[in-house]
Parts: C-alpha cells; structure tokens; sequence
C-alpha cells in the first residue's frame, strides 16, 4: 500500500471536486428517480413502465402485445365493474404471463426449482398451465410490492378456481378478450361486459373456455368441474331448487 503525504492547499482542492462530484450525482440521481409520489406506488406509472421494460425481456413480440392488451383490458373492467383499484388490475394483467416463456419440461422443472405446491398429475400432463402459479411465486420473491391479490390473480388466470375474488375475474377475463384474440367464442363474452355482475361475466367467460375444451377434445384440469359446479348453480335459470328433477337430459325419459 502506498501512503500519499499531500500538502494542505492540495488536500483541500481534492476535497473540494470530490464534493462537487458528488453534488452533481445526487442531482442526476434525484432527476431520473421517479417523484416520492410514484415511486412509493407500485400501480403508478413509474413502475408500471418498469415493469413493462422488464416483461419486454421475458416474453415475445406477440406475447408482450397480449400483455399490454390484458393490461389495458383488465383496467377497462375493473372501471366498468367499479374495482376500486383500475391501476392493480393494470398491473396484474400486465404481468399474468410473466413465466409464459417456460414451456413442456422447462415449466415443469421451473414448477421443482422455485418449490410451487402443484399435483404431479397436472405438472406431467398439463405443462401449459404451470405458467400461472410459476408466474405468481416468481413476482413474490422478485417484486414483493406488488402484493398478494396480483399474485393470486396470476396464479388462477390459467384454470381458475373456487372463490374467484374481484381482481381474479377481472384478470381471467381479460386475458380472453383483450383485443388481439380471435378465438371464435370471445365475441359473446366480449358482448356480455357491463350487463351483468362481474361474477356472470367471469362465468360467461368460463364457459366459453370450457366449451371450446371440450369442443376441441382438449384436456381439462379436473379443478374446472368443481368450478363449473361451484358457479353454475349460482347463476339465474339454473338446476337450484329443482334438483329432484334431474338435470340430465338423457334421463329425462
Ligand atoms: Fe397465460
Ligand atoms: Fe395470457
């Protein structure tokens, strides 16, 4: 180690650019840090732009735009349906397929690396839906701001699931018909918005995934026939109250 002896003047004169650096950079620093106001909130602009920035990265060009269109969708929801906070279910939409980009045996070893609690079952035969839950657990630990209703909205967007809160239909929703889908059943629920309560809407929309499942002969996750169950008695017309008549219509005679 060298010890350098500096005479006064010199010393001072160091010290004196030194602090004048050092000005200057808490003056860049506070020019791009975005105002206290916006930084403290994770829905605001500030880190909404962030977390675009972010997502850009992770997903690809087609992704990214459904994204932004979930994004802009959920928003339109939760006005239309008066969610008090439009800018959260920005937010969740906009991140609710952070992990979309692991696919087949990426997602099921992403599902073993961050420890998620799913049924085997589902992680061997159903990778595409592991993106929800795998999605959610990666935003706990990398953006713990966000919070744990955008988490739980992440989790369900891809199946679903029993005591739907608010934000969680507003993000299963929009993720249907946010505007860059085409999937011929997505005008129907497109039509219901605003007609109902939300709870009719996020069924509608339910249904329509359901039936073009089945449609398609595709795999179901076998939590949908208890969700199908669990909403279907709830909505007007149905079997409620008349189930000693059975429902079946093969065995009606
Ligand atoms: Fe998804
Ligand atoms: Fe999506």
């Amino acid at each position: 180690m060298i010890i350098e002896i500096k005479d006064g003047a010199q010393a001072r004169a160091e010290r004196e650019a030194a602090e004048a650096t050092a000005r200057a950079d808490d003056r860049s620093t506070t020019a791009s840090r975005p105002s206290s106001d916006s930084a403290s909130d994770p829905f605001g602009k500030e880190n909404y732009r962030r977390m675009k920035a972010l997502l850009k990265e992770r997903v690809s060009e087609r992704r990214f735009k459904h994204s932004k269109g979930v994004a802009k969708t959920a928003r339109m929801l939760a006005r239309v349906y008066g969610y008090p906070n439009p800018e959260q279910a920005r937010m969740a939409g906009l991140v609710h397929d952070w992990d979309k980009r692991y696919v087949g045996q990426a997602a099921r070893d992403r599902v073993v690396e961050l420890g998620v609690d799913i049924d085997p079952t589902i992680v061997e035969s159903m990778p595409w839906l592991l993106h929800g839950p795998t999605g959610a657990e990666v935003l706990r630990r990398e953006f713990p701001e966000l919070g744990e209703d955008v988490f739980q909205a992440v989790a369900r967007h891809t199946s679903g699931a029993i005591g739907m809160t608010d934000l969680d239909m507003i993000v299963f929703t929009a993720d249907l018909i946010e505007p860059n889908r085409t999937f011929k059943d997505v005008e129907p629920v497109r039509e219901a918005v605003g007609k109902g309560s939300l709870e009719d809407l996020f069924f509608t929309a339910f249904k329509a995934i359901f039936a073009n499942l089945v449609e398609n002969n595709r795999m179901l996750h076998p939590d949908m026939v208890e969700i199908w169950n669990h909403y279907s008695v709830r909505q007007p017309g149905a079997q409620k109250g008349r189930l000693s008549s059975s429902p079946d219509p093969k065995l009606e005679n």
